[in-house]
C-alpha cells in the first residue's frame, strides 16, 4: 500500500543553517510547522516520508542529552537516513583539534551536522566552516529546535499562535532567549518573570521586541512570576541551573526557590485552560509542582513534537 504522493518540499532551505530562529522569518517558520505536522500525520499513518534517503548526519554532543539526541537519531532514521552520535569525549575536538579543522572534515563525510555545545560562538564557527547545513541542538545561549517543537505543540492544542499570550517563569536562559525569539516572531506576547541578575541577554531582548514590532507581537521582562502569568495562554518554564552551571546550584536555589515555581497559585493566575510546558528534564519541588507536571501531559505531547519539528528541519535543510 506504498502511496508515492509524497508531498513536494521546497528546495528553498537547501543548504541554510539553523542556529537561531530569527535567521527565518514568520512565513519560513510556518512553513516549518506545516511540514512538521505534515511528517508527524504521514508517519502515523504509515505513509512514506523518506525524503533524506542515503543521507548521512552527523550528531556532536558535548553536553548530556536524552530527548534531543534520541529525536534527531531516530527521526533521520525514520526519513530513510543515518545517524552517527559523536560525542566529544571521543572526537578530537575533546582533544584541541580546531573547530574549523572539524567542520571541513566532516563536511567531506556528511551531509548534515548537529551540535550540542556550550558557546554559541562554537556553533557560529562551525556552521561557517562547514559546507554543510549545521543544526543548533542547544547552546549556552539558544534552544531553537526545542522552540521549533514548542510552537508546533501550541499550535497543535490552541489551533493559532498570533494573539497568545506565553509566560516563561524562571532563569533568563537559552529557553527564554529561544522562545522570545520564535514568540516574537510568531506575533505572541512573550513575558519572562526572572530575578535581577538572572534577567535575558539584553541584546537578545531588543532583537525579539524588533520581530516582535513586525508581527503585532510583544516581549516583556518583569520580576513577578504572577504578573507574567495573569491570563496567559501557556505557562513555560526550565530548570534554574542550567547545563554547566552545576556549581551554582545552591546560589541559584537561594534565589530562584519559592518564587520562581510553577504551582497552583501561579496556575490561577494564568486562564482556566492555559497549557504548562517545560522543555525537560523538569525538577519536580523546584521549577514546577508534581501536581502541576502531572496535571498538563502536554508536557509530552511537546516532547514528542521534538522528533518531528526536527525531522521537517532536516528534510528542509538536507534536501
Ligand atoms: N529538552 C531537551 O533538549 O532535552 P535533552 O537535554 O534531553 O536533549
Ligand atoms: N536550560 C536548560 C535546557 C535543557 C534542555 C539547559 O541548558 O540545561
Amino acid at each position: 500500500m506504498t502511496d508515492n504522493k509524497k508531498m513536494e518540499l521546497k528546495k528553498d532551505y537547501a543548504g541554510r543553517d539553523f542556529l537561531s530562529l530569527l535567521d527565518y522569518t514568520t512565513e519560513d517558520l510556518t512553513y516549518f510547522l506545516d511540514v512538521a505536522d505534515h511528517l508527524k500525520a504521514e508517519k502515523k499513518a504509515g505513509r512514506p516520508i523518506d525524503y533524506l534517503k542515503g543521507k548521512t548526519m552527523g550528531l556532536i554532543f558535548e553536553k548530556s542529552s536524552t530527548r534531543t539526541r534520541v529525536s534527531f537519531e531516530s527521526g533521520i532514521y525514520y526519513l530513510g537516513g543515518q545517524g552517527l552520535f559523536l560525542s566529544s569525549n571521543d572526537l578530537q575536538i575533546g582533544r584541541g583539534e580546531p573547530i574549523p579543522d572539524t567542520a571541513r572534515v566532516l563536511s567531506r563525510f556528511l551531509d548534515g551536522l548537529m551540535i550540542r555545545t556550550f558557546s554559541h560562538d562554537i556553533v557560529e564557527e562551525l556552521a561557517e566552516y562547514a559546507s554543510i547545513p549545521v543544526i543548533n541542538g542547544l547552546t549556552d545561549l539558544l534552544h531553537p529546535c526545542q522552540v521549533l517543537a514548542d510552537l508546533q505543540t501550541i499550535r497543535e492544542h490552541k489551533g493559532k499562535l498570533a494573539g497568545l499570550k506565553m509566560a516563561f517563569i524562571g532563569d533568563g536562559n537559552n529557553m527564554a532567549h529561544s522562545l522570545m525569539n520564535g514568540g516574537a516572531r510568531m506575533g505572541m506576547h512573550v513575558v519572562c518573570a526572572c530575578p535581577e541578575g538572572y534577567l535575558p541577554d539584553a541584546a537578545v531582548v531588543a532583537a525579539a521586541r524588533e520581530a516582535a514590532a513586525l508581527t503585532g507581537g510583544s516581549v516583556e521582562i518583569v520580576n513577578d512570576p504572577l504578573e507574567a502569568a495573569r491570563d496567559a495562554d501557556v505557562i513555560y518554564t526550565d530548570v534554574w541551573a542550567s547545563m554547566g552551571q552545576e556549581s551554582e546550584k545552591a546560589e541559584r536555589e537561594a534565589v530562584f526557590g519559592g518564587i520562581y515555581q510553577v504551582n497552583d497559585e501561579l496556575m490561577a493566575a494564568a486562564k482556566a485552560d492555559a497549557m504548562v510546558l517545560h522543555c525537560l528534564p523538569a525538577h519536580r519541588g523546584e521549577e514546577i509542582t508534581a501536581e502541576v507536571f502531572e496535571a498538563h501531559p502536554e508536557i509530552f505531547d511537546e516532547a514528542e513534537n521534538r522528533l518531528y519539528a526536527q525531522m521537517a528541519v532536516m528534510a528542509l535543510l538536507l534536501a
